[in-house]
C-alpha cells in the first residue's frame, strides 16, 4: 500500500492541465467523499501499529500534494503568470522536514545525563565584562593564564569582551544564589584563534558546577564517570594533574576509548586514551569573590567543548563543518 501511495504522489506532482473539467475530475478522484484520500484514511485503522507512523506521514504528504496541485492549477487558470510549469517561485515538493544541528543533539544528550543527577541549566550573556569572564575567576589582569584564552575586545572599552568560556555563567549564578548549587552552563564561546580543521574562533562549551557542604574530589570523579558511561558507554577514566586558575587541584579527564579498530589507533595516537574535559575543585578564592562561605562550602566544576565530543561520537574530522551548515552534512543527523 505504501508503494501505491508513492506512485500516486508522483502522479499528482506530474499532473498538469488547464482544462477545468479535468481539474474537477482530479479533485473528485482524490478529494471526493469516496475519493482516494478518504479511502486511505479509512484503511488507516487496519494498518499494523508499527507501520502506522510511516503510513500516516505518507497519506498526509499525498493530501498536501493534492491540495497544492489544486491551488496551483486553479491559480494558473486565473493569473497571468500561468504557464505550463506553474508558479516557479513556489516551494519545491516534497516539503522536507528539517533536523536538529549535531551540536544541539549532543548538547541535549549531555544535559539529559546531568539532569538525571539533579543539575539544572543556567544561561548568561555572550558579550561579557572582564569581571565575570576573568577577574572573579581568579584571573586578574596581567595573570599569565589569560594568554590561554585570548578573545575579542571592543576597542573603545576593553572591559567589554566576547566570553571565552561559560565559566562566566557560573560566576553570575553564584552571585545570585547560595548553595546547594548544581548547574550546567551550555553555550557559545569565542577565542582569538586561527581557524583550522581542529580549532575555530567560535565553538560551544558545556560547563558544570556543584557546590554544597562536604563536596569532595571523589564526588567529582564519580559524577564524571557516570557521565562517560552514559554518553560513550565507557566507564574507564583517568585524571591527570593540570592547571586552571579557578580550580585547585585541577585535572584533565581522559576516557579509555580502547584500541579495537584502526580509527581508535588514529584518534588516540596509539594510546587508547582520549582527553575529553577539564575539571577541578573550586578554588576557595573564587567562592570568596562571590560571597560564598569557603569554610562551610566546597564544590567542583568541569568544562568541555561540545564540538570535540560530537567529532568523537560521529567520527568527524573537521570542526569547520559545524559552521558551514551544508545540508548534505546536516541531513545525516535526521535519524539520530
Ligand atoms: N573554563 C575552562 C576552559 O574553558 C574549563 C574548565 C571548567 C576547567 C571548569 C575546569 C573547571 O578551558
Amino acid at each position: 500500500m505504501l508503494e501505491k501511495i508513492d506512485e500516486l504522489l508522483v502522479e499528482v506532482v506530474d499532473f498538469n492541465t488547464s482544462d477545468k473539467e479535468k481539474i474537477e475530475q482530479f479533485r473528485i478522484r482524490f478529494n471526493g467523499k469516496k475519493g482516494i484520500l478518504n479511502d486511505f484514511f479509512e484503511k488507516f485503522k487496519d494498518v499494523p501499529n508499527e507501520q502506522k507512523k510511516e503510513f500516516g506521514q505518507k497519506i498526509n504528504a499525498l493530501k498536501q500534494a493534492v491540495n497544492l496541485k489544486l491551488d496551483e492549477l486553479k491559480n494558473a487558470d486565473s493569473s497571468s503568470i500561468s504557464s505550463e510549469k506553474g508558479d516557479l517561485t513556489k516551494p519545491g515538493f516534497p516539503l522536507e522536514l528539517g533536523s536538529r544541528h549535531p551540536i544541539n543533539l549532543v548538547k541535549n544528550k549531555i544535559i539529559d545525563i546531568f539532569k538525571s543527577i539533579g543539575f539544572a541549566v543556567a544561561d548568561g550573556p555572550e558579550i561579557e565584562d572582564d569581571l565575570h569572564n576573568f577577574t572573579a575567576l581568579n584571573l586578574p589582569e596581567y595573570h599569565p593564564a589569560r594568554d590561554m584564552q585570548d578573545t575579542f575586545y571592543i576597542e573603545t572599552n576593553p572591559d567589554i569582551l566576547l566570553r571565552t568560556h561559560t565559566s562566566s555563567v557560573q560566576i553570575r549564578y553564584m552571585e545570585n544564589h547560595q548553595p546547594p548549587i548544581r548547574i550546567l552552563a551550555p553555550g557559545r564561546v569565542f577565542r582569538n584563534e586561527a581557524i583550522s580543521s581542529r580549532s575555530h574562533c567560535i565553538f560551544h562549551q558545556i560547563e558544570g558546577l556543584y557546590i554544597d557542604e562536604n563536596v569532595s574530589f571523589a564526588d567529582l570523579k564519580q559524577s564524571i564517570q557516570f557521565f562517560t558511561t552514559e554518553l560513550f558507554g565507557k566507564s574507564k577514566i583517568r585524571m591527570r594533574p593540570s592547571y586552571f586558575p579557578f580550580t585547585e587541584p585541577s585535572a584533565e579527564v581522559d576516557v579509555y576509548w580502547g584500541l579495537n579498530s584502526e580509527t581508535d589507533y588514529k584518534i588516540t595516537k596509539g594510546t587508547g586514551w582520549l582527553e575529553i574535559m577539564g575539571c577541578g575543585m573550586i578554588d576557595p578564592a573564587v567562592l570568596q569573590n562571590v560571597n560564598i562561605d569557603a569554610e562551610k562550602y566546597s564544590g567542583y566544576a568541569f568544562g568541555m567543548g561540545i564540538e570535540r565530543i560530537v567529532m568523537l561520537l560521529y567520527q568527524m574530522g573537521d570542526i569547520r563543518m559545524f559552521f558551514e551548515n551544508d545540508v548534505r552534512m546536516l541531513e545525516q543527523f535526521k535519524t539520530v
